[in-house]
């Protein structure tokens, strides 16, 4: 297999992991490629229109929640606590904590999308003088740290937008115990999307304005210029899923027509309608929601729901468990007790 020998340039290590991921997942049976590749700077632009859409219900839901309730997580929010914000984007959500919770003296927004990220952190550090604002970026998928000088600070992790949802519900489970490992945290407030209607969740993944399909179809388009991939972005289609087993909606990339596509010295087929799957965002019932959680060392201190039940907001705080049962620890087994379809 030739592989990284046909790359022209010089690459960063960031532009490598890019280049295997990519290639691996569409030299794959079924191809695939990792959601977290669609927020360049053009992909984030576009997810931040999406939030805006009639369609859309999560983002207005979640905000209105977090609006009306953020005042009750006071209680749990130390003098000079640190506001760690995972996938932060635009930190719009970020603010309604921020007015509710002046006892928060630092903001850590961590996200993969470094000029978005710098820009967002840069506002909210000129709007809110008295809160430090120490932008990471990182893929909290993989492993990151924070920084040192916050190990010993009490922290509120914040994890808005349902983007657990994107993550398979094993991955899901692990990424929650990891982020249990944290030292110090007082709160974990997280947002996942409900189980509803098909078609009310189709609608949303796949709205009138055409946005999302954009949003998928920027994939190719970032490919053809990073990697120098030679991706005809009308030959693919956009479509939304919803797959009951899962209980997930898929995005996919459906190519129009039997074609060829060379990328990093590779030629990749494409039967006609063959898809390449793109994203996964789970809807989760309550009672899941909190065993999930409850299996990554989580207890389930508060749930905030909508009137209509689209979304949910929980405040989770750390269970007492024992050492030896945190992620990596020996015997952890994520993932054997919550199946989420039997
Ligand atoms: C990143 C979880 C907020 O899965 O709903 C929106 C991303 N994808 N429309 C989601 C997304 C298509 C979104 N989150």
């Amino acid at each position: 297999m030739n592989t990284m020998h046909a790359m022209q340039a010089p690459v960063h290590s960031g532009d490598r992991v890019f280049a295997f991921s990519i290639l691996a997942g569409l030299m794959a049976r079924r191809k695939t490629i990792d959601c977290k590749w669609l927020y360049d700077a053009e992909g984030s632009r576009l997810f931040d229109a999406i939030t805006d859409l009639d369609d859309y219900y999560p983002t207005r839901t979640e905000f209105a929640i977090l609006r009306d309730r953020a005042a009750e997580l006071q209680t749990l929010a130390a003098p000079g606590c640190a506001l760690v914000e995972l996938g932060s984007g635009s930190s719009v959500k970020t603010r309604l904590l921020l007015n509710a919770l002046p006892c928060v003296g630092t903001y850590v927004p961590v996200d993969i999308s470094d000029g978005h990220l710098e820009r967002a952190a840069s506002r909210l550090d000129a709007e809110y003088p008295a809160v430090k604002v120490h932008p990471l970026v990182a893929d909290f998928t993989a492993e990151f740290s924070l920084p040192a000088s916050l190990e010993t600070v009490p922290k509120i992790l914040f994890f808005p937008g349902s983007t657990i949802g994107n993550f398979e519900v094993r991955a899901a489970g692990d990424l929650l115990a990891r982020l249990r490992s944290i030292a110090n945290v007082s709160a974990f407030v997280i947002g996942a999307d409900l189980k509803k209607d098909a078609a009310t969740l189709v609608r949303a993944y796949d709205d009138s304005e055409g946005v999302t399909a954009a949003f998928n179809l920027n994939l190719l388009t970032r490919i053809n210029r990073e990697l120098g991939a030679d991706f005809d972005p009308g030959a693919f289609r956009h479509e939304a899923r919803w797959n009951a087993m899962k209980s997930r909606v898929e995005m996919h990339l459906v190519s129009r027509c039997v074609q060829y596509v060379h990328l990093l010295g590779e030629r990749i087929v494409f039967e006609e309608g063959e898809t390449i799957h793109t994203e996964n965002s789970h809807k989760y019932d309550l009672e899941q929601f909190e065993a999930l959680a409850a299996d990554a060392g989580w207890n389930t201190h508060r749930t905030w729901i909508d009137d209509a039940g689209l979304f949910c907001v929980a405040v989770l705080t750390p269970a007492a468990i024992p050492e030896a049962n945190l992620a990596g620890g020996p015997g952890r087994r994520t993932g054997d007790v919550v199946p989420l379809i039997d």
